[in-house]
Order: C-alpha cells, then structure tokens, then sequence
C-alpha cells in the first residue's frame, strides 16, 4: 500500500488553496466538501474540486475528496458527480459520518453502476469516517460491509459532539484533551477503529490536531497515534506536514533496532532457538513481526540503500 502520512484536508471551495496543496509533500490530499464549505457554497466547490481534478497532473499527492454525509441533501450529488466527471483521477472516497453498513452498500452500489455506465474499471476505494456513537459501535460491520472500503477515519469533533463529551479547546480537534482525563482522552475510540481496521486489512487514520501553530502539541498527539497502531493524521495546515511525515517515518534508530533482532533471530534459527538474548533483553518471534513491520515501512518509503537490501 502507498503511504499515508499526512493527509491534508483542503477546503473545496477555496481554490486557491487547491494549487498550493497540489504542491505539498503530503502523502494524500483530501479535497473537502463537507464540513470546511458552507452550505451555499456546495455546488461551486464540487465544481472547483472536479476541475481541479481533472487538469491535476501525474506528480500529485494520491488524490481523494470528502463528500457530504448522505443524509445531507449534497452527499449522493457529490459522489455522483466527482465519480462520474473524475472517478479515473481520486484513489477514495471520504464518506463522513459513517453510522451503518447501509451506508457503504449505498455507495458502493452507486460506484458499481457508475463503474458499469463508464464502460472501464473505477476502482475507486471508499474511507469510512467514524465519528458518531452508532458508527462506532457497528465499526465491525462497516469495516466487513464492501471490499471498497480500505481505510477507517477518526473524526475526533463529531465524536466527541456525538457522546456528550465537553469542548476543551477552540478548535475541538485534539488540543488539550489531556488537561481534563489522565492518558489519552479518545484512547478507546481510536484504538477501537485500530482494531477493526487492520482486522479487515484496512489502514487507520487519525483526526487532525486543530492548532496548527502548536507544532509540539500535534508531535505529541501524532506520536500517540502512531504508538496505538495508526498509519497516518489528517493534516488542515500546510504547516503540518513536515510533523508528520517524520513522525510517522520509522526513524534511523527504528530500522537500526529492527535490523538487530532480525539478525538476532536468524542467528537464533540457525541454532534452533525460538527466543534469544539480545542485550539482556528477549527477542521471541513476536518481536520479530514488529521488526519486520518497520523494515517493510522502511522499505515502502525508500530508505534503504542497495547495501542494506
Ligand atoms: N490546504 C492548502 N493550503 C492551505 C491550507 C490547506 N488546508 N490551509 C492554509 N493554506 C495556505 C493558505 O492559503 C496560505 O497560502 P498563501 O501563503 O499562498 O496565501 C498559507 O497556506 C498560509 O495559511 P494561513 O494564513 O496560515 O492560514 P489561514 O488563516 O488562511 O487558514 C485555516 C487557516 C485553518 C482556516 C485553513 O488552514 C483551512 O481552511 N484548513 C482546512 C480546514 C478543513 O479542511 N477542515 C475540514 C477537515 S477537518
Ligand atoms: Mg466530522
């Protein structure tokens, strides 16, 4: 799977921004129909973001564009529309607000007729947003409804809305959450999307951090996600970033410590050993699967050298 870091979101009627994101390092952009565009500007952003699409050239970030929730009166008109007129350009879907499995069988089927009356493959995936309680507690069903879907989203703002959880900060999106619980205050709902992405084989995203110029605040959230099993953060700030494609990047002394224990297990198998001493500490075969999870990471982003291949 192609990497993804950073997302950023790119509001879709501000086209302006649209260049300056085409540009970017991010890993994938995300145009935006949804909650960054006012309701009277719907129809001219999903017109800025099919054009924008259409004359966007080769060299891009991988392209997506977040529709409104299909219980809006925008959501089937946008999917329709961008499908229809750019399907061949945008890699996903964002489908916001995800609360049943129903949601995704509609688009889906929607994609396969537009798929048929296109007369060529459209293998365009579909990212599930999470971020109401009922989407939540039928993640499972979500994750298994289409194999379109290929990535499970946090919308940390609409979840917290959806429970009753108090705003903290200005934004709502991820910024001194922990003044007011001990540990990470969405450890559940993020680790529970976590759980449900990868055992369908799906990758996890977590929400963006809404204080674009508190660059330790989004490291430290970042870190967090990245620590609970995530494979990327949506970004709102170009300024973001660079934050997270290093955070989310396996560091030079991450493939140092994956390429001891793998050296360590193969001289342990050439031995007959299961488990072995490395530096006084144990090196079994579950520790062998992280290593390769990082040298594989590693691998996908071109760290490597010939020499170490
Ligand atoms: N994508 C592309 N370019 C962006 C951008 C984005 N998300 N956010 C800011 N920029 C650009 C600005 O246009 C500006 O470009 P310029 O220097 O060529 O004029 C530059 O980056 C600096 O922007 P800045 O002045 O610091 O930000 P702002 O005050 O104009 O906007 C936000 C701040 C938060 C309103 C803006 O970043 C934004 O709209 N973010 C996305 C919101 C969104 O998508 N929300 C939904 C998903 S949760
Ligand atoms: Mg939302």
């Amino acid at each position: 799977m192609l990497p993804t870091r950073s997302i950023l979101s790119v509001p879709g009627h501000v086209e302006k921004m649209h260049a300056k994101a085409l540009g970017s390092k991010a890993d994938a952009l995300l145009f935006d129909l949804e909650d960054s565009v006012p309701p009277e500007a719907k129809a001219d952003a999903r017109r800025m973001v099919i054009r924008t699409l259409q004359s966007a050239g080769k060299q891009t970030p991988q392209l997506s564009v977040r529709i409104n929730a299909l219980d809006t009166p925008f959501g089937y008109r946008d999917l329709l529309e961008v499908a229809e007129a750019a399907g061949d350009r945008i890699g996903t879907v964002v489908i916001p607000k995800v609360n049943h499995p129903g949601d995704i069988h509609f688009a889906e089927r929607m994609l396969d007729g537009i798929e048929l009356a296109a007369g060529k493959p459209l293998p365009i995936g579909i990212e599930a947003s999470i971020e109401t309680a009922q989407g939540l507690e039928r993640i499972r069903a979500i994750a298994d409804s289409s194999s379109r879907v290929k990535t499970l989203v946090f919308g940390i703002a609409d979840y917290s809305a959806s429970v009753g959880a108090r705003l903290v900060s200005l934004s709502g999106h991820g910024e001194k959450e922990d003044d007011i619980y001990p540990g990470h205050r969405w450890h559940y709902a993020l680790s529970r999307i976590v759980m449900a992405a990868k055992a369908h084989g799906l990758m996890a995203i977590d929400a963006p951090y809404g204080y674009f110029k508190d660059d330790a605040g989004l490291e430290k959230a970042a870190t967090m996600a990245c620590a609970l099993g995530c494979d990327g953060k949506w970004a709102i700030h170009p300024a973001q970033i660079d934050t997270l494609n290093r955070v989310f990047t396996p560091s030079a002394e991450d493939i140092a410590r994956a390429k001891k224990v793998l050296a360590a297990a193969d001289a342990a198998e050439a031995k007959g050993r299961g488990a072995v001493a490395v530096e006084g500490r144990m090196v079994d075969q579950a520790t062998v699967g992280l290593a390769r999870r990082v040298w594989e990471q590693a691998r996908a982003l071109h760290l490597f050298d010939a020499a170490d291949e």
